[in-house]
């Protein structure tokens, strides 16, 4: 027997009924490639490193914005906050070009997009990246932060945004 064929693997639902109830905080990972904004909504997204200064953020292998950050190589980590839970919903919609549509963006040096109404944005730049099975995670090299501490953030549990 081989040592993949012995692992065993807990059921789906049980496993995402498991993950579920950890409380996560919700981000939109933005990046600009070829003139193009992109983004979409993560909430697999943790520190990594205080020095250097790292973060990770896991992407699935057919997202599209996964795509094109492995080709610019550089990405922002928006933050939301409490009332931006229909943000969350727009750039997590399947196919949508739009999504930019209805938010005021600055740009970073990269050129990756700051959302407006944030808790914080992360600029980095792509310092590597790993498998992680149907995921691709992306380790990424903080360059600059920004900070808002006047916004309650957001937080996804459950299936669901707490006090949404
Ligand atoms: C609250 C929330 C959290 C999400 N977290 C992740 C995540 O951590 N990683 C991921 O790949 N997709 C995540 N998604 C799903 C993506 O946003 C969704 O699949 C999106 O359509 C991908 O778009 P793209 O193919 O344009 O990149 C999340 C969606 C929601 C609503």
């Amino acid at each position: 027997m081989s040592a993949v064929s012995r692992v065993q693997s807990p059921e789906p639902a049980d496993f995402r009924k498991a993950m579920g109830s950890f409380a996560a905080g919700v981000t939109v990972v933005t990046g600009c490639h070829e003139g193009r904004l992109v983004g979409t909504t993560v909430s697999a997204f943790s520190s990594v490193s205080m020095d250097p200064p790292l973060v990770m953020v896991c992407l699935k292998r057919d997202s599209r914005t996964l795509a094109a950050l492995s080709q610019t190589k550089a990405f922002c980590v928006n933050i939301l906050a409490q009332e931006q839970g229909d943000l969350a919903y727009r750039f997590a919609k399947s196919g949508a070009d739009d999504r930019f549509a209805l938010t005021a963006v600055e740009a970073s040096a990269s050129g990756a997009p700051l959302l407006a109404g944030c808790v914080a944005a992360i600029e980095c730049d792509l310092h590597a990246a790993h498998d992680g099975g149907d995921h691709e995670i992306l380790v990424g090299r903080v360059l600059r932060v920004v900070t808002d501490e006047t916004k309650t953030p957001l937080v996804y549990v459950r299936g669901a945004f707490l006090n949404a």
